[in-house]
């Protein structure tokens, strides 16, 4: 039986999950905008790996017993000023989500729940690879800086990312 407060706290993550692929299909939209496919894809897979994330949530609810309870999603931003504006914000928003998934930890250590405490340590290790993900995305996109060839061929790079679907997800 899961604490109602977990119950709560995991809900409220569920959202924050879907609106992260809310806001990079927004940004795989201003880069389709603006003929930057590479970029647009690297987009259009962290979306999918975010719905991937508010869903493992919403299985671990059901598992638990507990309930789902599905609210509206934010609004995210259309629009960017650069390149470099999108990465930044990409970087900040999944430091954002660190701090949300430790805050989660910290509530089921508070809790004494072990097993979201086990389910969570998921998230720790995901946010590690998604941080890293996001800052190496941003330094190359900083490097290549005004050179408009330097960004055509890191729009190719980026734009060979493959979208790995979880294994057990049905
Ligand atoms: Fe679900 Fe990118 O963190």
């Amino acid at each position: 039986m899961l604490d109602k407060e977990m119950e709560a706290a995991i809900n409220k993550q569920l959202n924050a999950e879907i609106y992260s692929s809310y806001l990079y299909l927004s940004m795989e939209a201003y880069f389709e905008t603006i003929d930057l496919s590479g970029f647009a894809r690297w987009m259009r897979a962290q979306a999918k790996e975010e719905l991937d994330h508010a869903m493992k949530f919403y299985d671990y609810l059901v598992t638990r017993g507990a309930r789902v309870t599905l609210t509206a999603i934010e609004t995210p931003p259309t629009e960017w000023e650069s390149t470099l504006a999108v990465f930044d914000h990409v970087y900040k928003h999944e430091q954002l989500v660190t701090g949300l998934i430790n805050k989660l930890v910290d509530l089921s250590i508070s809790l004494s729940d072990h097993a979201t405490n086990n389910f969570l340590q998921w998230y720790v290790a995901e946010q590690v690879e998604e941080e890293e993900s996001a800052s190496g995305a941003l330094q190359k996109v900083k490097l290549a800086g005004e050179d408009s060839s330097a960004l055509l061929m890191l729009d190719q790079e980026l734009g060979q990312r493959v979208y790995n679907p979880p294994v057990k997800n049905e």
